[in-house]
């Protein structure tokens, strides 16, 4: 491959050998909160990797029990509490720490990385906008409560873009109280397909920092478009699977219904992308804005956004480029930049992979966005033939975009 940055991402993407995230030197300290399967902590860990150092999870808190098991697969090491984060995190905002919030701070110890993905539905375009005062949305904000009591180096929260217009502020709230706690901070919406994800997904990222050696607000000018290419492709990720289907278990298809087998065959057959109205359902026949669903997928374009539907074609452009079906669940993971090390637990179902792959935050993202921050850390004396090559394009400013649903 042509690309050194590429042939790193890709040597990472689908290596099915763990790295020994725990055993590298000078381990960075993570903590995890609304962990899902673990999305996040692989970008951390992996971040952190290429500059030589290890990955130790004092605490990741997660509600689901069925995503909870994944991640526990992935990172059995990891203080895993199945919880509630509120239930941990019970002080109110800027208030003295409660009697729970002081145990778990003497449990957790220092925290170099602190990483949320708070629930995000509440902000969604997909939703109308009284949902925007979904009490989810207050889950942010436990999150900054988190960063008082546990007072971490850096601290990164990721949503969806809508989340700048949350009738509650959080986001202003969330900046408030942590400049009062004496962070520097800084927020932005990212293309990810900036960051080197084969993917049109858009995120909001707020991060703090306590440590003057590292400026949140160079995020902005960081990415990862490649020398020749800025943006990758659904073929970079996923061609090489085009064959490996099987009847069951990660690498099978859902099984449509008659009637979306035949649109997916004409997509196929007569090679278009878009399918017509009159062969949509009814629902669609006038004038509608859902060009993209019961769409097919091109090989040389990124996809759309990853959700939790990508295994039904009328809940996005999900039909596979070449075969009239829609993406595997690993064929999802790899678009989500999953690395094929990432164990979804085969004896779970389609519908925890979905939940688990869709609501992920894509670890290439994360490795790139933070590595570069992260190499401002003091790090160990590594041999320099184990680092990574983190070398970036000179920055190129990234414009702040619009909303977009999640
Ligand atoms: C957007 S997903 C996080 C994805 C994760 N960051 C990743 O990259 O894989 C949000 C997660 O928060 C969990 N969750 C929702 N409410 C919660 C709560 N109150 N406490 C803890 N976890 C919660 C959900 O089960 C879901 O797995």
């Amino acid at each position: 491959m042509a690309c050194g940055r590429c042939a790193v991402d890709r040597e990472f993407l689908v290596t099915k050998k763990r790295p020994d995230y725990e055993g590298a030197p000078s381990p960075l300290r993570l903590v995890d909160l609304f962990a899902g399967g673990g999305g996040l902590t692989v970008g951390v860990a992996e971040a952190a990797r290429r500059l030589g150092r290890g990955t130790e999870v004092a605490l990741a808190v997660e509600n689901d029990g069925r995503a909870a098991d994944i991640y526990g697969l992935n990172f059995p090491r990891a203080n895993l509490v199945r919880s509630s984060v509120e239930a941990l995190f019970d002080g109110e905002l800027t208030a003295p720490v409660t009697a729970s919030e002081r145990s778990i701070a003497l449990a957790v110890g220092e925290v170099d990385v602190l990483v949320a993905g708070p629930p995000c539905q509440g902000h969604s375009n997909l939703n109308n906008h009284t949902r925007r005062q979904d009490p989810r949305n207050a889950l942010y904000l436990r999150a900054v409560r988190a960063v008082e009591v546990l007072r971490p180096t850096l601290v990164v929260i990721e949503n969806v873009p809508t989340v700048r217009h949350d009738k509650g502020g959080v986001v202003e709230s969330a900046t408030q109280v942590l400049k009062a706690a004496g962070y520097s901070v800084a927020s932005d919406v990212f293309r990810l397909v900036e960051f080197g994800v084969p993917q049109r997904r858009r995120r909001h990222m707020l991060l703090a920092s306590m440590d003057d050696r590292i400026d949140p607000s160079v995020m902005g000018r960081l990415g990862s478009t490649c020398d020749d290419h800025t943006e990758r492709s659904v073929r970079w990720a996923i061609e090489d699977l085009v064959d490996q289907t099987t009847e069951s278990g990660p690498d099978a298809a859902s099984k449509p219904a008659p009637v979306n087998l035949e649109r997916m065959q004409w997509l196929i057959d007569q090679d278009e992308y878009d399918l017509p109205n009159p062969m949509r359902p009814k629902c669609h026949h006038g004038s509608h804005s859902y060009t993209s669903m019961y769409g097919r997928l091109r090989w040389d374009a990124p996809a759309q956004t990853i959700t939790t539907g990508f295994g039904c074609m009328g809940q996005g452009r999900f039909v596979h480029p070449a075969q009239p079906r829609t993406l595997t669940p690993h064929e999802a993971a790899r678009l989500q930049t999953l690395p094929d090390f990432f164990d979804l637990d085969t004896r779970k179902g389609r519908g925890v992979w979905a939940t688990v792959i869709g609501n992920a935050v894509p670890p290439l993202f994360i490795v790139h966005l933070l590595a570069p921050l992260l190499s401002a850390l003091p790090s160990p004396a590594v041999p320099e033939a184990q680092l990574v090559d983190l070398t970036h394009e000179p920055p190129v400013p990234l414009a702040l975009v619009g909303d977009s649903t999640s």
